[in-house]
């Protein structure tokens, strides 16, 4: 696939000084004569698969009803008003991958997942909103949306999934292939599909700042060391057996005191956590892996890329893969951040690199986080 266009005659500059978190914008022909890069039949079979997450949403007689995958059986194609969500496409389909990997204009740290949905005649997953990012890529066929920059964010109560209580749709647009939509954060948004229709939702990752706080302290946990055992030698008779003793309280204080974090530390504990991939992501190594020195020569002639499901990182002398982390010096630097960004290494860039790097590599394509070229 080739680099594309997407924001129509705006740069990425543009787009994220003037929309991107601020307000909504259509790109008519954002990817001229787009067409769907899975058919129904292999979004299904997704769906059907245990580690795969998908959603089945119906409406029948004005009811909402939500199934989570796996999905082993869908209404009927000819059936209205109902559609099938699945998410982390871009992990089973290559095409897919790529396609995300076009907005990389947000760096890899923000970027989540290609939701592709696939909504029956009418179907859709009503009024709502999302508290990310989302760009709404029309594939197949016509959705309307009607969107709106309401405050009143409330849900219908008692539903299974989220829908507005009061939607306002201030603005209307009918999405054709090739067609997209950004949206900011907590935009009203419903998309109602006109026909059958496939849309592929690119979607950003924030993280919470209490999912991150919990996350760095388990983080912090492994690395702190506080030496010593809380001792009393002067210590007096305890007039009230139950109170804890002042002197016990400012000891354990001025101990945990001791517990510091600087730049570094939150350097190591982001890049680990952001690197990290989703649970239901398993890796599969090469079903016969060429021994090693087969590798380096095949590698050497044909290069090696990132496996799609490989989350790769780094900042400063670090560089993160898949949750792990590395402090490299300055020549495995060079070839391991040029891995991150391009996603690939060619068989020049990989002979240059050092022996650590090299079984590093070797390591990676055993695991299956990295592949041949
Ligand atoms: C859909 O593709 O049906 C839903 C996408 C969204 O509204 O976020
Ligand atoms: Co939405």
């Amino acid at each position: 696939m080739k680099k594309l266009q997407l924001l129509g005659d705006i740069t990425p500059a543009q787009f994220l000084r003037d929309y991107w978190h601020k307000k909504p914008l259509l790109i008519r022909q954002a990817i001229p004569g787009f067409k769907p890069l899975l058919k129904f039949d292999k979004l299904a079979e997704l769906a059907r698969l245990n580690h795969v997450e998908s959603r089945l949403v119906t409406q029948r007689g004005g009811q909402w009803d939500m199934q989570h995958g796996p999905l082993a059986e869908l209404p009927d194609r000819g059936e209205a008003g109902w559609t099938m969500l699945v998410q982390g496409a871009n992990l089973y389909d290559e095409r897919a991958d790529e396609l995300l990997r076009q907005f990389r204009f947000v760096p890899d740290a923000r970027l989540d997942d290609l939701m592709i949905s696939y909504a029956s005649d009418g179907g859709g997953v009503g009024p709502h909103f999302d508290s990310y990012d989302v760009f709404l890529l029309q594939a197949q066929g016509k959705r309307r949306w009607r969107i709106g920059a309401q405050q009143d964010l409330s849900l219908v109560e008692g539903l299974p999934l989220k829908i507005l209580a009061n939607f306002e749709p201030e603005e209307e647009f009918v999405l054709e292939p090739g067609d997209m939509l950004y949206l900011p954060p907590h935009y009203a948004h419903d998309g109602v599909a006109e026909g059958e229709c496939m849309t592929y939702s690119i979607g950003f990752r924030s993280p919470s700042f209490q999912e991150l706080g919990e996350a760095f302290l388990q983080f912090m946990a492994d690395s702190i060391d506080l030496p010593g055992r809380y001792a009393d030698p002067g210590l007096q008779p305890a007039k009230n057996p139950a109170e804890i003793p002042r002197e016990m309280l400012a000891s354990v204080t001025e101990e945990l005191n001791k517990v510091r974090w600087d730049e570094e530390d939150v350097t190591i504990f982001l890049g680990e956590y952001m690197s990290e991939p989703k649970h239901n992501v398993f890796f599969t190594g090469p079903a016969k892996p060429l021994v090693v020195g087969r590798f380096m020569e095949a590698a050497a002639k044909r290069g090696v890329k990132l496996s799609s499901k490989s989350l790769m990182l780094y900042r400063g002398k670090h560089v993160f893969i898949n949750g792990e982390s590395f402090a490299v010096g300055r020549a495995d630097k060079a070839v391991l951040d040029a891995l991150a960004n391009e996603r690939r290494l060619s068989g020049a860039q990989f002979e240059g690199a050092t022996d650590d790097v090299l079984e590093a590599l070797y390591t990676w394509y055993q695991d299956g986080w990295l592949e041949l070229g």
